[in-house]
């Protein structure tokens, strides 16, 4: 077993790689345990989570990450009465981790609670960090805490069962990790990308590992977003607004996001031609887009209504190099402009 911690300041985590979900009565006291269930994996896990009595069934998909959601899953811990002794496992990919952590983080002002993340994209980003929330009035994670999961337990057999298309997600911000910070891990995902493809699981613990290290050092910078914390927005500003628009699966959207943002990157001249194909080429080869198609004007003006801009400027981030990145505040008229002639 390989483990991962991250102390900050809204609490510590113990992150352990390559366990078996069997393995969780090590990590808590299963007797006390309530768990939170993506419905799709419980049905495909059954094996694994029916030992358990205490389960909270929540319908998967986004549309469902939502205070009323939260309601019910409140309901559920009244009627079992768990107190602060109690601990809260969410099982299921990001969306059950940032409604978990949600539901646990404001219970009782807070129960101890942990992660069992089933989809990559959950591994290499979402149950580590301390983000939890819900989306509230169609706007995405607008109500939320900062507070870290007691643990993490991540175990690579939850893979077997992902769609594809999920998985690429998860790929997409395994790359993106990369871009920002780690040119040995581009250079290993370039090398590994047929063992990545059939789920290796030593080369996908070595990515979730460098991923997840990644991410640590940014937000024990920056744990609330002031700075630092930033760069892993790399080719969100633009992916959100293509996700809201056209519809595009998140890791598409944030390949499109990311293959424009490195052209911009180029503009500035940080990223070489060279460098920018390199990255088009990997996204391509795990399917994942790199051209925009769709209509250009809304898609800039949803990224100029972006919630993270800050008056007439906003904070984008750039590439300075294969993993290295710089926050340029730019402003929104200048950006628009930009887009027309790269989009
Ligand atoms: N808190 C953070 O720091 C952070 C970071 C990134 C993303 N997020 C959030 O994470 C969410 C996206 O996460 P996601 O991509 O995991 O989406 P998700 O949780 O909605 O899961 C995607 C789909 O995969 C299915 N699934 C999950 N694991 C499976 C498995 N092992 N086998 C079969 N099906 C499985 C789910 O049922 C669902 O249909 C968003 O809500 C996003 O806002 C949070």
């Amino acid at each position: 077993m390989r483990s991962l911690d991250f102390a900050g300041n809204t609490g510590s985590s113990r992150i352990m790689l390559n366990v078996t979900f069997e393995q969780l009565s090590e990590f808590c006291d299963t007797e006390k345990t309530a768990f939170i269930v993506d419905r799709n994996v419980l049905d495909l896990h059954k094996d694994k989570l029916s030992l358990y009595q205490r389960l909270i069934e929540v319908e998967p998909g986004e549309q469902q990450k939502t205070l009323e959601t939260v309601n019910t899953i409140y309901g559920r811990f009244l009627e079992w009465e768990l107190d602060r002794s109690s601990v809260i496992v969410g099982v299921g990919g990001g969306m059950v981790c940032d409604i978990a952590g949600f539901a646990a983080s404001t219970y009782l002002r807070g129960i101890p609670f942990g992660f069992v993340p089933t989809s990559l994209l959950a591994l290499v980003d979402a149950s580590v960090g301390g983000k939890n929330g819900v989306n509230y009035h169609g706007y995405k994670n607008m109500v939320g805490t900062f507070n870290q999961p007691g643990f993490v337990l991540c175990d690579f057999d939850f893979l077997r069962t992902l769609p594809y298309d999920e998985l690429k997600n998860g790929i997409a911000e395994a790359i993106k990790s990369a871009l920002i910070a780690d040119e040995a891990l581009f250079n290993y995902i370039e090398d590994n990308k047929e063992e990545i493809y059939s789920l290796n699981h030593d080369v996908i613990q070595r990515v979730v590992l460098d991923s997840l290290n990644i991410k640590i050092v940014v937000v024990s910078r920056d744990e609330t977003e002031k700075g630092e914390r930033r760069k892993l927005n790399f080719g969100h500003t633009i992916g959100h607004a293509i996700e809201k628009t056209i519809g595009l699966h998140h890791g598409e959207a944030v390949s499109i996001g990311m293959a424009i943002s490195a052209g911009l990157s180029k503009k500035n001249g940080t990223l070489t031609e060279k460098d920018v194909e390199r990255i088009e080429r990997l996204l391509n080869y795990f399917q994942l887009p790199t051209k925009l198609e769709g209509d250009r004007k809304a898609i800039i003006d949803a990224i100029c209504k972006d919630k993270k801009r800050e008056g007439e400027n906003i904070h984008f981030v750039l590439l300075d190099g294969i993993g290295n990145s710089l926050i340029e505040k730019i402003k929104i008229e200048e950006l628009q402009e930009v887009l027309f002639d790269l989009c």
